[in-house]
């Protein structure tokens, strides 16, 4: 088998973000958002190639990796990037706070999908920019813009709009016409778009495709930063390299007034792993979305059998956001923690009541955690 996801991965002792906090308990840990599968040999390969030459000192962005990302672009979504609008950073969560930073001004006010992944929130707290919340609604079994509520939450001060494409933690692909809606109501309030599209090549459901905000049409793209990595994709967040796609030049200075100052270059094991990556790991990821598609759908079986939860279908990405108000419990996060399994909690995301789970693990990880699940859920209907 050219590429086994089974392959057991003992990650203690590695620093891992994930796996440290539980370690020495019976938890299994599937909260944070990495993957417990090694990086593509290709990409471990280049990593390897590049420590034997020894010498790991400051680095230019390397045109090869700008030309590498304008021709997947181009080839995956028919979207055209020059290469001189990718501004390179160490990471997608310092793209969504330069961006409430330095295009939203003090006095200005932006707008916040909810639920959405943290940081979006923290950036604008953190900056701070007054924002609404603007809440998802579940439709079709699908976690979708509500565009009355979105069209209550702007106000004459708004400039900035946060997407999530595909959604964490919704697991949503916004199609072209929703995307298109969005774009139309952005242009009508002559919004900034942030779209954070890290999760864009983790698409499980076959036919549906992802759409970058920006190749829409010449006119989204001048009001969109795109934000975007490799990182998730072939599972290398501790390697740290991610970029901002900004067509429009004044936008583009304006985001980058932190470079070389607060905001530090990708790092050179970044660069190395998404050129690899790019150029060379296609059929490793091929493989990967098929082994996480048959996790995703073990997810969703399970749970569905488990009364008091509920989850949406998760279209894209390896996070299933699960309702777990049903089950009647104060703390959900607590319950299944106490049953040995570890996932986020739903207040993290801006709604409390659900979890979200990570299924990006190895089969005899998940089963097993799932079966642990199944039981706390069993123990709230014996009281
Ligand atoms: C939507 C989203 N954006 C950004 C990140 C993190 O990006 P980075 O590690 O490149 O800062 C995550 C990680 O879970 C994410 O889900």
């Amino acid at each position: 088998m050219p590429f086994d996801f089974d392959a057991p991965v003992d990650r203690a002792g590695t620093w891992s973000s994930r796996w440290e906090r539980y370690a020495g308990r019976d938890v299994v840990p599937l909260w944070v958002a990495d993957t417990d599968f090694r990086a593509p040999d290709c990409v471990l390969a280049a990593l390897g190639a590049r420590l034997a030459h020894g010498v790991l000192g400051y680095t230019l962005a390397p045109p090869e990796l700008r030309e590498a990302i304008a021709e997947r672009m181009q080839r995956l979504y028919r979207w055209r990037v020059e290469t001189e609008w990718i501004v390179f950073l160490p990471g997608v969560v310092p793209g969504l706070h330069l961006a409430a930073r330095h295009l939203c001004p003090p006095d200005g006010h932006a707008l916040v999908p909810t639920p959405v992944y943290h940081h979006f929130k923290r950036a604008v707290t953190l900056a701070p920019r007054a924002h609404s919340d603007v809440p998802l609604a579940l439709r079709d079994g699908r976690w979708v813009f509500d565009e009355e509520r979105l069209a209550a939450s702007v106000r004459p001060k708004s400039r900035l709009l946060y997407l999530c494409n595909p959604q964490n933690p919704g697991g949503t692909i916004f199609t072209r016409a929703e995307l298109g809606r969005l774009a139309a109501f952005a242009a009508r309030h002559d919004l900034v778009i942030c779209s954070d599209e890290i999760h864009a090549d983790l698409l499980l459901d076959a036919g549906k495709a992802h759409v970058p905000i920006a190749s829409l049409a010449p006119e989204v793209s001048r009001r969109t930063v795109t934000l975007a990595s490799p990182n998730k994709t072939f599972n290398f967040p501790g390697a740290g390299c991610a970029w901002a796609v900004i067509e429009d030049e004044t936008l583009r200075r304006a985001f980058s007034a932190d470079h070389h100052a607060t905001v530090h270059d990708a790092s050179l094991f970044g660069y190395v792993a998404a050129l690899a990556a790019y150029r060379e790991g296609d059929a490793w990821l091929a493989a990967q979305l098929d082994y996480l598609r048959a996790n995703r759908d073990a997810t969703q079986r399970a749970i569905a059998a488990m009364p008091g939860l509920s989850m949406a279908h998760v279209e894209a990405t390896y996070l299933a956001w699960i309702d777990a108000r049903g089950l009647g419990v104060a703390d959900a996060h607590a319950l299944f923690l106490a049953h040995g399994v570890a996932l986020s909690p739903g207040e993290q995301f801006g709604a409390p009541g659900f979890v979200r789970l990570n299924f990006g693990t190895q089969r005899a990880r998940l089963e097993p955690a799932l079966a642990r699940m199944a039981s706390a859920v069993s123990s709230t209907r014996a009281r």
